[in-house]
């Protein structure tokens, strides 16, 4: 199978990677010359210490390495039968894009795009064949990340999502499909885990290093909120947040927090500018959490019922299904569990009363109980 992937940073590269060791042909495209040579450069190294670690041989690396053709010319991806997108995340530039691609292709090829928060709907419209266009979207890195999420537009064909499905199974991948919303699956169900442990920071029910360390040592989860979000960069994960909010027409339960703002334009990053809710220069100690068991339940209770209330959601408005949304979220962001499970497993009357509780404590629609849930207690229901 011939792959076409255009844009050679982090994403394109790593999904070049992935279609590669699975044995197709890639032409990796980018406009930067030196993009191109980093990308190569990069998956010598990565190869390298793959074999270091015993799971490859020189012969695997060299098979993988001559899989891909690094190319500066568009009409290079002639001849493949699937392009996948990942260049910057700017709907006018990536229309632009898919609309040359189309004239370089054959008529069945699929164009598929790994945009994060932009609506596959608006990309599609650029082409002549919508139908042919879906999303197809990997996880920070694409070969270590188990989940992709795949999401065809309103104009997508059957055929295109079932093939689509298809090449990324065999890519030795989960699938789980999505709508076309925004956030998809991961980045609108993961919601709360940020938001609403800013909200307790920001009421003062505790620390940051007291809300991570409940919701990693009570909840299991890998790494707590504010670890997290320093991880992953308080400029883009308030961006992520905020695109989410507007595109959710300011729905209340996804609005921002002034904290995370706040750090996000003091230059307070995380640990790429060194301090971020915590400080990560040399010598500095992690402040301790208050290991108090009431406090720690009270914290990850709290935080929980929301992850679950949003999961619902989203299966209460058919984003996807209950296997997908769970399977989206222990693969696509390792949590120890998926959601729904969660909710069968701490019972769903649990889930509605502490909701409840929190609604009549503050009589903020972000607390609302999805009417899933409320109906699934009517009814004695489980996900599972
Ligand atoms: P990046 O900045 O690392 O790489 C983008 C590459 O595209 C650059 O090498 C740039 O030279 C190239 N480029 C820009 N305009 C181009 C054009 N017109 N034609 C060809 N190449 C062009 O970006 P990254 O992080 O890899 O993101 C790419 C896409 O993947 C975005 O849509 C992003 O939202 C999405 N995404 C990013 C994730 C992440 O964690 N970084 C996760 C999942 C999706």
């Amino acid at each position: 199978m011939n792959v076409g992937i255009i844009g050679s940073g982090t994403m394109g590269s790593g999904i070049a990677q992935v279609a590669a060791t699975s044995g197709c042909s890639v032409k990796l495209y980018d406009t930067n010359i030196d993009a191109l040579h980093k990308a190569e450069n990069t998956l010598d190294k990565i190869l390298s210490r793959l074999i270091e670690k015993g799971r490859i041989d020189s012969a695997e690396k060299s098979r993988i390495q001559s899989n891909i053709d690094y190319v500066n010319s568009l009409d290079e991806l002639g001849n493949s039968n699937l392009t996948i997108e990942a260049i910057v995340e700017d709907l006018d530039i990536k229309k632009k894009v898919f609309e040359h691609l189309e004239t370089y292709v054959s008529e069945d090829c699929i164009l598929a795009s790994n945009t994060s928060s932009l609506s596959i709907a608006s990309i599609a419209s650029a082409l002549k064949k919508p139908e042919r266009c879906i999303g197809i979207h990997f996880f920070n890195p694409a070969p270590l990340m188990k989940l992709v999420e795949v999401v065809p537009a309103i104009q997508t064909s059957e055929e295109v999502l079932s093939k689509s499905v298809d090449v990324i199974t065999n890519w030795k991948k989960t699938v789980a499909v999505a709508k076309d919303t925004p956030g998809f699956i991961v980045n609108r169900v993961a919601r709360p885990y940020y938001g609403e442990a800013l909200r307790i920071y920001e009421e003062g029910i505790a620390d940051f290093a007291t809300i991570d360390w409940s919701l990693k040592t009570i909840g299991g989860f890998r790494m707590g909120p504010f670890e997290l979000m320093d991880f992953i960069g308080n400029d883009v994960n308030y961006a992520v947040t905020e695109s989410v909010f507007t595109a959710f027409y300011f729905d209340s339960r996804y609005k921002p927090s002034f904290t995370q703002k706040r750090l996000a334009e003091a230059g307070y990053l995380g640990r790429k500018s060194g301090k971020g809710y915590y400080d990560y220069s040399e010598g500095t100690a992690k402040p301790n959490p208050t290991e108090d068991k009431i406090l720690g339940d009270k914290i990850f209770n709290r935080v929980l019922v929301m992850l679950i209330n949003e999961a619902t959601d989203a299966l209460f408005l058919n984003i996807a299904s209950a296997e997908d949304i769970d399977n989206a979220m222990t693969k696509g962001v390792n949590y120890p569990k998926g959601l729904l499970a969660w909710a069968d497993e701490i019972g769903i009357d649990n889930c509605v009363t502490t909701l409840d509780r929190l609604y009549d404590e503050y009589h903020e629609d972000r607390y609302r109980c999805s009417p899933l849930l409320r109906k699934m207690l009517r009814d004695k229901k489980t996900f599972f």
